[in-house]
C-alpha cells in the first residue's frame, strides 16, 4: 500500500477532529478530559466507549475497539484505508495528494533540525564567550542563576550581521536550507544575513527534546522587544508550548500557563517546574488540547494588566472547551509571574498558588448572563446550574462563602441552596465511583488489546503489561526514548504485538517522525493499532517518570531471559546448559 504523505494526514487529523466526526454517529457525553458513549460496535447498556480528544483517539474497554478518526470511519463506513481517508477529505474539503508520492518534507524536516541544534549551539557558546558578555550580563541581571542559563540553553546573539550563517555554512549547511530553517533571512542583493542580532536567545524545545525555534529578546531599544522564528516545516507555533518539554515531567497534574518566556523561566528558577507559556500568540485550541493530554487542571497566570485580563477570559473559554479545570491567579503589586517573584519571593507566590481563585466568579458571571434572571423559569434554572457549579467548589469554606453570595443575590435561601449542592455531589460522587471501579476492573481483566483473550500467566503477563507501559510512555514521553533503547531492543520483548509497537515507536523517533495516531494507523495493523488505542487509553491521566521507565525494563528484561519450550528445544547444548544454570542462579 503505497504511504500518504504525512503532512496531508496531520492536516487531516487538525480537520477531522475525532470528537466531532464520532459525534454524528454516537451520543458522547463528556466526563472530565474525556468523551463516554455506548460503543456502536458491540452493544451494550452502560457506555464504556471513550474518546479522547487530546490523542484523537477512541477505546472501548467492552470489546477492545480502538483506532483513530480515520479507523472509526472504516468501521464505521465498512471502508477500506483509503476510502475512509477519502471520506474525511471530502467531508472538510480536502484534495487528496497524488498516489504513491513520497514525503519529500520529511528530508528537510530533518536538516531544519539540525541547523537549530547548531544554531542553539551557537548562540549558547556565544553567550559563554568573551563576546558574549553583553548577554550574559542581561541575563544574570534579570536575576537568572548560571544553572537555569544552562538548563534553557540561553544563549545570545551577537551584533554581526552572518555570524551564524558563515558558522552555518561551515558546518556544510547552503543558504537554501538556512533560509528553510528561519535562522536567517535572504538581502535584496542575494545572500543572507542573520535574523536573530544582538538579543538574548530562547530555544524552543519540542516534546522529543528537538530545537524547534528561537524567540530572541532585544537588550536595547532596537526592533521588537521579542522577535520569534516565524513558522517553519517544525515549527507550528499555535502547536507547541514553550518549556512543555520540562513542564510534562513535573509530577504535578497542573500547569501554570504564563504569557512570557521569561515568566516561565523565573517560575521554573523557583521551583515551579509545571510553568509553560505559548510562543509569542495567544492561545490556541491545539495549545489547550495539548495541555489537556498533560494536566488536569490549568492555571492561568498572564498579566495583570488589561491585555493580560482579555486573555485570561479567553483562555477560559477555550480550557472549558476541552474539559480543563481553569483556575486564575489574582497577582496584586506585581505585572507578572517574573516580576512578583522577584518582588516578594517564591513562598508568596506558593501561598498565590495555593490559593489561587478558581473561577468561580467568572463562571457565575457567565450563568448570570445566560439566563434572564427576571423571569422565574430564568430564576429556577440558574439557580440549577449555579447549585452545580458551586458543588464542585473543593474547599468546604470557599463552598460556604459562594453558596451565601448567590442565595442572597437571588433572595432565597441558603439552606435550600445549600441542599441542591449537595444533592449534586453525592450525584457525582456515586457515579465517579462508580466509573473508576469499573474502568479498574475493566483494566485488570480485559487489559487495553488483549480481546482475543490469549492466556498469559506469571512473569510473562507481568512482562507483557509492563511492555505495555512501556509504550505508553515512549508515547507520552518521547523524549525517554532514547534512553530506553538504549537499555532494551524489541527482541527483548515477550508480546508479538507490544514489540512490533515499540520497534515502529522506535524507529519513528529515530526517524524524526511525529507519533500522532493518524500517522501509526498508517503503518500498522488493525489489531495492533487498536492495542495502540488500548494503551493510549490507559495512559490517560497517567504521569509517567523516569524511575519508572527503569522498572518496566527490569521486568521486561527479566523475563525476556526465561523462553518458551520450543526455544529450549532448539538451543544448542551449550546455551542450554548455560540458561540452566541462569534459572538456578536466580533461585538463590
Ligand atoms: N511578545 C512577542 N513580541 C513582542 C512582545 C511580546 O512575541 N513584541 C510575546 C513574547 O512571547 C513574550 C510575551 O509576549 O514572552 C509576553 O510579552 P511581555 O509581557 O511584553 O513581555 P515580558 O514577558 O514581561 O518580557 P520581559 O519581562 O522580558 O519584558
Ligand atoms: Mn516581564
Amino acid at each position: 500500500m503505497p504511504r500518504l504523505p504525512e503532512s496531508f494526514l496531520q492536516e487531516l487529523r487538525y480537520r477531522c477532529d475525532i470528537e466531532s466526526i464520532v459525534s454524528s454517529y454516537v451520543q458522547l457525553k463528556r466526563r472530565g478530559r474525556t468523551l463516554l458513549g455506548l460503543c456502536p460496535f458491540h452493544s451494550e447498556k452502560t457506555p464504556s466507549f471513550n474518546v479522547y480528544p487530546e490523542t484523537q483517539s477512541y477505546y472501548c474497554f467492552g470489546c477492545g475497539a480502538g483506532g483513530d478518526v480515520i479507523t472509526f470511519v472504516r468501521q464505521m463506513e465498512n471502508l477500506g484505508y483509503v476510502d475512509a481517508v477519502k471520506f474525511l477529505a471530502q467531508r472538510v474539503g480536502m484534495q487528496m495528494p497524488e498516489e504513491g508520492l513520497e514525503d519529500p518534507a520529511g528530508q528537510l524536516r530533518q536538516v531544519i533540525l539540525e541547523i537549530n541544534r547548531a544554531s542553539a549551539r551557537y548562540f549558547h557558546h556565544l553567550l559563554v564567550s568573551p563576546q558574549g558578555r553583553p548577554g550574559l550580563e542581561y541575563l544574570t541581571g534579570r536575576g537568572l542563576t548560571v544553572k537555569t542559563i544552562k538548563h534553557f540553553g540561553l544563549g545570545y546573539a551577537g551584533g554581526e550581521w552572518d555570524g551564524l550563517a558563515r558558522h552555518l555554512k561551515s558546518l556544510g549547511y547552503t543558504e537554501s536550507q538556512m533560509l528553510a530553517a528561519s535562522v536567517v533571512a535572504p538581502r535584496k542583493n542575494g545572500g543572507v544575513y542573520d535574523l536573530f542580532r544582538e538579543r538574548a536567545m530562547f530555544p524552543i524545545i519540542d516534546l522529543r527534546g528537538n530545537v524547534i525555534g528561537f524567540g530572541g529578546r532585544t537588550m536595547g531599544e532596537r526592533g521588537p522587544k521579542y522577535l520569534n522564528s516565524p513558522d517553519t516545516a517544525v515549527f507550528k507555533k499555535s502547536r507547541n508550548l514553550f518549556a512543555l518539554n520540562f513542564a510534562k515531567a513535573a509530577k504535578e497534574d497542573k500547569l501554570i500557563l504564563a504569557e512570557g518566556y521569561m515568566d516561565v523561566i523565573a517560575l521554573h528558577q523557583a521551583g515551579f517546574e509545571n510553568a509553560v507559556a505559548t510562543l509569542g500568540t495567544s492561545l490556541t485550541s491545539e495549545q489547550s488540547r495539548l495541555i489537556s493530554q498533560y494536566a488536569s487542571q490549568v492555571i492561568l497566570s498572564y498579566d495583570s494588566d488589561e491585555a493580560g485580563q482579555k486573555a485570561t477570559r479567553r483562555a477560559i473559554g477555550l480550557f472549558d472547551q476541552v474539559g480543563l479545570k481553569v483556575r486564575v491567579l489574582q497577582m496584586t503589586g506585581a505585572k507578572d509571574p517574573d516580576e512578583y517573584i522577584k518582588k516578594f519571593g517564591a513562598g508568596r507566590f506558593k501561598l498565590l498558588l495555593d490559593g489561587a481563585d478558581n473561577a468561580v466568579e467568572f463562571e457565575l458571571e457567565k450563568l448570570r448572563r445566560k439566563y434572564d434572571l427576571e423571569t422565574a423559569d430564568g430564576k429556577v434554572s440558574f439557580l440549577k446550574e449555579a447549585a452545580s457549579l458551586l458543588a464542585g467548589i473543593q474547599s468546604p469554606v470557599e463552598r460556604e462563602v459562594y453558596l451565601g453570595r448567590v442565595a442572597q443575590e437571588m433572595e432565597i435561601d441558603k439552606q435550600a441552596l445549600a441542599l441542591q449542592a449537595e444533592a449534586v455531589l453525592k450525584r457525582k460522587g456515586a457515579a465517579q465511583r462508580k466509573k473508576e471501579q469499573s474502568d479498574l476492573k475493566n483494566f485488570m481483566q480485559l487489559r487495553p488489546g488483549e480481546p482475543q483473550g490469549m492466556p498469559r500467566r506469571g512473569e510473562q503477563l507481568t512482562a507483557a503489561i509492563a511492555e505495555e507501559r512501556l509504550i505508553g510512555l515512549i508515547y507520552k514521553n518521547p523524549d525517554y526514548a532514547a534512553g530506553v533503547q538504549q537499555r532494551i531492543s524489541p527482541e527483548d520483548f515477550t508480546d508479538e504485538g507490544c514489540r512490533r509497537l515499540y520497534e515502529l515507536l522506535c524507529q519513528r523517533l529515530q526517524a524524526g517522525d511525529s507519533l500522532e495516531v493518524t500517522a501509526l494507523g498508517q503503518q500498522l495493523e488493525e489489531q495492533d493499532f487498536s492495542r495502540l488505542a488500548g494503551i493510549i487509553a490507559a495512559s490517560s491521566g497517567v504521569h509517567y517518570t523516569k524511575q519508572e521507565a527503569e522498572d518496566y525494563i527490569a521486568v521486561i528484561l527479566r523475563a525476556s531471559k526465561i523462553k518458551t519450550k520450543e526455544q529450549l528445544a532448539g538451543l544448542p547444548q551449550e546455551e542450554l546448559r548455560q540458561y540452566i544454570q541462569s534459572l538456578a542462579d536466580r533461585k538463590k
